[in-house]
C-alpha cells in the first residue's frame, strides 16, 4: 500500500496562533498539589514548586495555561486563596468531593505561570459566583492601585498588575454535574453581564464563552447556537471540550463494550465534525448580529479520558482521581487530534490540553519522582516544531475499513512551514494496526534542502504503556533522517505509528 501527501509552501490553511499549545491546570485530584506544588517533596524548590515538573511543563512549551478550573471554578471564591497562607480557609471543594487547602491561589499560580514562560487564561466562577465577584477578580489581578481590590494586591506583595489577558466566563455551564448549571438563555445573559463589567474594568481582556460539555449533551448544537447568538458582540472566544475513548463515545457509557481501536484511530473524524459545527455556528451568529468582528473556538478541554472516572472520594486532600494511564493508541489519537488542530487553523486559535500534571496528564508524579506518558511525545513535538503556516496537504492514501466510520484513511497528515525561518514540519500517523504505509511526501514548489530531524513512535501493541516501574516503555525515539530525494522523500511508515520530519 503506499499513500502520497503533496505540500505546496503556497497552499496554506492559516497562521498557526501559537495558544493552540495549551494547557489546563484545574484545583482537582492531584494537579496543582502533590503535582505543581507539593513542599514536602524532595523536587520542591523554596517556593513549594515542584523543579522536575516545571522541567518536563518546560520540555513541552506550553503557551497557554487555563486555570483554576474546570468544574471547580463555579464554587471557587478567589479570595481564598489570598492573603497569608496561615490564615486561607479550608473548605469542601463540591465538584470533586474533596478538602480544598487555599495553599496554592492566584499569586503562587502567577508565580508558577511566569516560571514555565506561559500566558494565563483565567476562568471566573459564574456559578455560585456574581458578576460583581468576577468584575471584582479584574480589579485584583489587572489594574494599577488606588481602589480596594488592586490595593489589596499591592498588600499581598504584588504591586504591579498581573495582566491577565484571556478570561473564560464560567466552566461548562449546561452540565446537570456543573454547580449553579444553568440553561442557555440564562448562561448567555449572565455571561454577557460578566464581560460588560469585566471590560469594563479592563478594556483590553479577551472573553471565552462556554460552549456545550460535549457534542453528546442533549442540548448539542441548540446551547451552541442560542449562546453565540445572544453573546456574539461580547465575546472573542467560543470553547469547546471533547474527549476521546475506545469504544466511543463519552467517558460515562463504555463500559462493558468491546473495545473498538481500529474505529478509536479514526476519532479525528468526529473531532472535525465538532471544529466544523462550531465554525458553521459562529458564522451564523456573526450574520444574525449584522457583525464585523470574528469569533474563534477556544478548544480549552481536550484529551483522551474514559477509565479513570473520580467524584466519589473521600473528602481527602488531593485525592487520585482521573489518573488515567496512557497508551500507544491513545498517543496516536493525541497526535491525531494535533493533526487536526492544524488542519483547523483558521477556526481553532486556543486549545488547551486537560490537564497537565497527574489528573488525565502527560505527565505523572509521586514523591520521588515523575514518568512522562505516552501522549506527552505527540503533544511535545507539535508544540515545539509546529510553526508558522498551517499547509493544506493534500493526502491521498488507501481506506480501511472501521465499524463505526465506515471507510477511513490509513494515513492521517497534517504539515507546517515557517516563512520566516524556512523550516517546515510533516506530521504522519498510520492508523493501520497491522499494514505499514509506504509514503511519498512531496514538495510542489520548493522543495527542502534535507530532512533535518525525524522522530517516530511505534509499536505493536495498542495497549502498551509508560509507568514508573518502565518509565522509557513507549517514546519517541529520534530516526536517522531520510534523503531528499528530487522533489521529496519516500519513507515506510510502521503500523500503529507516529512520525515527525523537519525540514
Ligand atoms: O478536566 C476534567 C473536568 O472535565 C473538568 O473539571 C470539567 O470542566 C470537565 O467536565
Amino acid at each position: 500500500t503506499h499513500a502520497k501527501v503533496s505540500l505546496n509552501t503556497h497552499r496554506t490553511i492559516a497562521d498557526i496562533s501559537p495558544l493552540i499549545f495549551g494547557g489546563f491546570a484545574e484545583h482537582m485530584g492531584r494537579c496543582i498539589y502533590e503535582g505543581i506544588y507539593d513542599p514536602a517533596s524532595p523536587h520542591a524548590d523554596e517556593r513549594g514548586l515542584r523543579r522536575d515538573v516545571i522541567q518536563a511543563l518546560k520540555e513541552t512549551n506550553y503557551t497557554i495555561m487555563r486555570y483554576p478550573g474546570g468544574n471547580f471554578v463555579s464554587g471557587y471564591r478567589w479570595t481564598d486563596g489570598i492573603g497569608p497562607k496561615a490564615d486561607r480557609p479550608r473548605r469542601r471543594a463540591l465538584a470533586w468531593r474533596s478538602i480544598e487547602t487555599n495553599q496554592f491561589g492566584p499569586h503562587e499560580f502567577m508565580e508558577f505561570a511566569r516560571e514555565i514562560g506561559t500566558e494565563p487564561m483565567w476562568a471566573v466562577n459564574l456559578g455560585t459566583g456574581s458578576i460583581q465577584d468576577a468584575a471584582d477578580l479584574v480589579e485584583y489581578m489587572n489594574l494599577p492601585v488606588g481602589t480596594l481590590y488592586s490595593d489589596l494586591r499591592a498588600q499581598n506583595g504584588h504591586a504591579e498588575p498581573f495582566g491577565v489577558k484571556y478570561w473564560c466566563l464560567g466552566n461548562e455551564m449546561d452540565g446537570p454535574w456543573q454547580i449553579g448549571q444553568m440553561d442557555a438563555v440564562s448562561y448567555a445573559d449572565k455571561a454577557v453581564q460578566a464581560a460588560k463589567l469585566m471590560r469594563w474594568m479592563d478594556p483590553t481582556i479577551k472573553t471565552i464563552a462556554c460552549g456545550s460539555s460535549a457534542t453528546s449533551m442533549p442540548g448539542y448544537p441548540d446551547w451552541d447556537l442560542t449562546v453565540l447568538d445572544r453573546a456574539y458582540d461580547h465575546i472573542d472566544y467560543f470553547s469547546m471540550h471533547h474527549y476521546a475513548a475506545n469504544p466511543y463515545p463519552t467517558i460515562s457509557n463504555t463500559e462493558g463494550l468491546p473495545r473498538d481501536t481500529d474505529s478509536y484511530l479514526a476519532s479525528s473524524i468526529l473531532f472535525e465534525e465538532h471544529a466544523d459545527t462550531l465554525a458553521a455556528a459562529i458564522r451564523v451568529a456573526k450574520a444574525k448580529n449584522r457583525s464585523k468582528k470574528d469569533v474563534h473556538l477556544c478548544w480549552d478541554e481536550w484529551n483522551v479520558w474514559y477509565r479513570a472516572k473520580g467524584g466519589d472520594g473521600e473528602w481527602s486532600e488531593a485525592p487520585h482521581i482521573l489518573e488515567e494511564q496512557y497508551n500507544l493508541e491513545d498517543a496516536l489519537v493525541v497526535a491525531t487530534w494535533l493533526n487536526t488542530f492544524l488542519r483547523k487553523a483558521d477556526v481553532v486559535k486556543i486549545a488547551c490540553i486537560a490537564q497537565i500534571v497527574n489528573v488525565i496528564a502527560p505527565i505523572m508524579t509521586n514523591r520521588d519522582g515523575l514518568f512522562k506518558q505516552t501522549i506527552f511525545y505527540p503533544l511535545t513535538l507539535f508544540s515545539n516544531h509546529a510553526r508558522g503556516y498551517a499547509l493544506d496537504a493534500l493526502v491521498q492514501a488507501p481506506l480501511q475499513e472501521t465499524s463505526r466510520y465506515g471507510d477511513v484513511p490509513q494515513l492521517d497528515a497534517s504539515a507546517s512551514y515557517d516563512p520566516t525561518t524556512g523550516e517546515g514540519a510533516v506530521f504522519l500517523v498510520n492508523r493501520s494496526q497491522t499494514e505499514p504505509l509506504t509514503v511519498s511526501v512531496c514538495w510542489e514548489d520548493v522543495a527542502p534542502g534535507a530532512i533535518t530531524r525525524a522522530w517516530q513512535m511505534a509499536g505493536e501493541d495498542p495497549l502498551a504503556a509508560n509507568s514508573f516501574e518502565q518509565p522509557d516503555n513507549v517514546v519517541a525515539y529520534e530516526l536517522t533522517a531520510p534523503r531528499v530525494d528530487g522533489r521529496g522523500v519516500t519513507v515506510t511508515l510502521p503500523p500503529l505509528s507516529f512520525t515527525t520530519y523537519l525540514t
